[in-house]
């Protein structure tokens, strides 16, 4: 089974039902339409937060589990999303096509992480942004989630060479305060990036 779909298998939400705190802090951001993807959006958090200010959103996911907990809390919040169950590695996005895309603490192993932020950059409209936030590998050193294999960690300056195309509005690195469910709790080094389209 999927290690994710075990993760969200409970009724509780691993991460929270609030959505990432960069994300809203990146709220003035946003535009009031338009079209949005959540990629590695497991139990739906942040694409239900993105549908709620009224982009048309795509929660995207491998774990079928999570998507479907990500449609229930849409439900509960009366927003509608739409769901994409599928793996990035098998898919192409459509070019020029999103007004936002998110990625948060969706940690892809290279060559996979370079090849979708490169692709994330390419299906996004000019003027469209990007959001990420992802554990940085100084979280090997704490115990609040995240991966422990180094590859699978994001440095900001990795992540800006990978959106090709995009200028780079905030890249930050550093501790914050982690309260996101039981998944994220505590002291977390994190990477957090947003850019935009040219
Ligand atoms: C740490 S969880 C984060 C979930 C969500 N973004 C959040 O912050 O609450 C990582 C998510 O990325 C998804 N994921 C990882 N690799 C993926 C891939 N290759 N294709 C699609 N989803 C993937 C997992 O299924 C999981 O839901």
């Amino acid at each position: 089974m999927l290690m994710w779909n075990e993760k969200f298998a409970g009724d509780a939400y691993f991460y929270g039902v609030a959505p990432c705190e960069w994300l809203v802090m990146n709220r003035h951001r946003y535009p009031t339409g338009g079209r949005a993807l959540a990629i590695g959006d497991g139990e739906g958090r942040n694409g239900v937060y993105l549908a709620s200010l009224g982009l048309d959103t795509t929660s995207l996911d491998q774990s079928e589990v999570g998507l479907a907990k990500a449609e229930k809390l849409a439900a509960a919040r009366a927003v509608e999303l739409s769901t994409w169950h599928a793996d990035l590695a098998d898919i192409e996005l459509a070019t020029d096509h999103y007004d936002v895309i998110v990625a948060i603490y969706a940690h892809l192993p290279q060559p996979l992480r370079a090849h979708t932020h490169a692709a994330c950059a390419r299906a996004l409209k000019p003027g469209g942004l990007f959001v990420l936030e992802a554990f940085h590998p100084k979280q090997l050193n704490y115990r609040s989630g995240g991966p422990k294999i180094v590859d699978l960690l994001y440095r900001a300056e990795d992540v800006c060479s990978e959106l090709h195309g995009l200028t780079v509005l905030d890249a930050q690195e550093g501790l914050t305060q982690l309260a996101e469910g039981t998944g994220h709790r505590g002291p977390g080094y994190v990477t957090r990036v947003v850019a935009r389209r040219d």
